[in-house]
């Protein structure tokens, strides 16, 4: 099967298909036994640094879970790192040792050369590609520029993001220099995953749903509607996330509709009827089944495997896929149940 008419584009390009493609986030994350061998033996920057590496575990869920896309091994604050934060991974999460605490922090940063700087990212996009042989298309991805201004700002994990958040009223005109910057370095570097091979690019908004309604979209919507446009043209279906954001669905799909984005995820807290009348078929849908639902007996997980297709049964682009990322501990075999009922009930 070649790239350009695997089911999942020809899905998230609209098309009406014969079944239903399944990929998930964080599929090659710390559930998988590989995964687990092989982080055990480097740092999870290093292992994003080292593209053979990365490679075998961006393709393990395909041949664990026989899924429909392989979805690049990387982090999405890679950028920032290139922009001249110093980024790192603890057990907590990432950390950045030297946060951005003011105007002049944001003026020194670059606006990198995505190929010198993150050319790992694409040399890892190659050596997918040459693992999995035009069998499944592979996405790329980045973050959007609030949820990396959250990092970048707040320097640890955070259940608030209070720096960035305090920003938006406090210094709103250095919390926009500082994400435009941020939206020309994500063009840049998602311009570049494709010239590398990419076949669809997904861009996380993981913490835009935390915004108030105006900060929303002046903060979330725009940036992610400016790095939509500056993909304009680029010629593989951009994937639209933001995670939270059930109450701003009207607004996103305006937005959606007039950039023409070819595909929207939907996380687990949005009602799939919902997200059908507001979307209906102009876009691709992903989702939606909550990661925790992986925890549930095989029958009741089936079930709601089921549920979840007839709910979007009808929709022309449904891809099957999870709220959010799979949580560590999942079972493999529940993942492989969840592809196994799509495959059969599809
Ligand atoms: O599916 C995949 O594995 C693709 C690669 C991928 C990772 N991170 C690998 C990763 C992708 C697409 C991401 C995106 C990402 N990273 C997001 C957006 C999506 C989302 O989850 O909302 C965000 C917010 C991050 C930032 C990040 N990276 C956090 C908060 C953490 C720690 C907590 C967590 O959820 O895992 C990471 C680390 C990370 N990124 C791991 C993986 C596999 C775990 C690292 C490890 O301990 O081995």
């Amino acid at each position: 099967m070649s790239n350009e008419n695997s089911l999942l584009i020809r899905t998230l390009r609209r098309q009406p298909t014969e079944r239903t493609p399944v990929w998930f986030m964080r599929q090659a994350g710390r559930y998988l036994p590989g995964y687990q061998r092989i982080r055990g033996g480097i740092d999870f920057l290093q292992l994003c640094k080292t593209p053979e590496l990365a490679a075998e575990v961006s393709v393990e869920p395909l041949e664990v879970l026989d899924v429909d896309a392989v979805i690049i091994f990387s982090d999405i604050l890679v950028p920032l790192e290139a922009m001249g934060l110093e980024v790192e991974f603890g057990d907590r999460g990432p950390c950045m040792s030297d946060p951005l605490r003011d105007r002049a922090a944001i003026e020194a940063l670059k606006i990198p050369d995505p190929v010198e700087s993150t050319g790992f990212v694409m040399d890892v996009i190659r050596a997918v590609h040459g693992r999995v042989n035009g069998k499944v298309p592979v996405i790329g991805f980045a973050g959007a520029p609030w949820t990396l201004s959250c990092y970048a700002l707040e320097g640890s994990p955070s259940r608030t993001f209070a720096a960035a958040q305090r920003m938006i009223y406090e210094s709103p005109a250095d919390l926009h220099l500082l994400m435009e910057k941020i939206a020309d370095t994500v063009i840049a570097y998602l311009l570049a995953q494709v010239e590398a091979g990419a076949n669809a690019l997904q861009l996380f908004d993981s913490w835009g749903g935390m915004l108030g309604h105006q900060a929303f979209e002046e903060f979330s919507l725009h940036y992610c509607r400016r790095i939509m446009e500056g993909l304009d043209g680029c010629g593989v279906p951009r994937i639209l996330f933001i995670r939270g954001a059930g109450n701003h669905l009207e607004k996103i799909a305006k937005m959606v509709n007039e950039v023409g984005v070819e595909a929207v995820g939907l996380d687990e807290m949005t009602p799939p009827e919902q997200a059908l009348t507001i979307f209906g078929d102009r876009c691709a849908l992903q989702g939606n089944l909550p990661p925790q639902a992986l925890f549930a007996s095989e029958e009741d997980l089936r079930c709601r495997v089921r549920e979840l297709l007839d709910a979007f049964r009808g929709h022309p682009g449904h891809v099957f896929n999870l709220g959010h990322g799979i949580l560590p501990p999942t079972p493999v075999a529940n993942v492989q149940a969840v592809v196994d009922e799509i495959r059969s009930y599809t």
